[in-house]
């Protein structure tokens, strides 16, 4: 079965646009066949993006970790003035990502990677849609080892439904991180995890 995060050669593209406002900041999107929420911003990504600006507005150097094609990364980067590197393992997201980079004048780093297989620096914040699809030890491993890759009180941003084992995933990174719920809507929850 093919998912969102294959990169599969053969698919046709069909270029969509996307918009979106933070307060007074308008942006444009361009999306395409074969990446995750491919018509319209996931509600997890924008209410887990919105929560982590309401607490972070000053810079960081942060990693979107699954950026699909940007979303979360280049609003981070324009309305905070972080420091954003966007990784994913699909290269049409990646593409995308870099396109819409272009398209919203913001000085942020994109390449492929399967999870942190091309991270070789350390950051502030790890914020991530984590890809659900992949099954739990691949996402868990993803949340894991955020720990690796994250500076010295840096913090592990992330969302995840109720019905998709929120409570259960959660109960699991206990075992690496002190794990805070933030806010919780429509049944997803946004936690921030710390491990000092
Ligand atoms: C739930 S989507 C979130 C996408 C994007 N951040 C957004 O908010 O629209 C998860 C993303 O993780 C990517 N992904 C899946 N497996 C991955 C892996 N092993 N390493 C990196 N990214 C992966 C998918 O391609 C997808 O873009």
């Amino acid at each position: 079965m093919e998912h969102y995060f294959t990169n599969n050669e053969e698919l046709k593209s069909e270029i969509r646009k996307i918009e979106y406002s933070y307060k007074s900041t308008s942006f444009l999107f361009y999306s395409d066949l074969g990446v995750f929420s491919k018509d319209r911003i996931d509600y997890g990504s924008k209410f887990l993006l919105e929560c982590y600006l309401e607490e972070k507005e000053s810079a960081k150097k942060v990693l979107d970790m699954g950026c699909g094609y940007g979303f979360i990364g280049i609003v981070i980067s324009k309305i905070t003035g972080s420091n954003v590197t966007c990784v994913d393992v699909n290269k049409r997201a990646v593409h995308l990502t870099e396109m819409n980079i272009k398209n919203s004048c913001v000085n942020v780093k994109v390449f492929v990677s399967d999870a942190y297989e091309n991270i070789k620096e350390k950051y502030d914040v790890i914020i991530t849609n984590p890809p659900i699809r992949v099954g739990k030890v691949k996402l868990l491993d993803i949340l894991i080892k955020a720990r690796e890759y994250l500076n010295k009180d840096g913090e592990m941003w992330f969302v995840i439904r109720k019905d998709q084992g929120a409570k259960s995933v959660v109960k699991e990174l206990e075992k690496y991180y002190m794990i805070e719920n933030i806010d919780k809507s429509k049944g997803f929850y946004v936690y921030k995890a710390n491990f000092n």
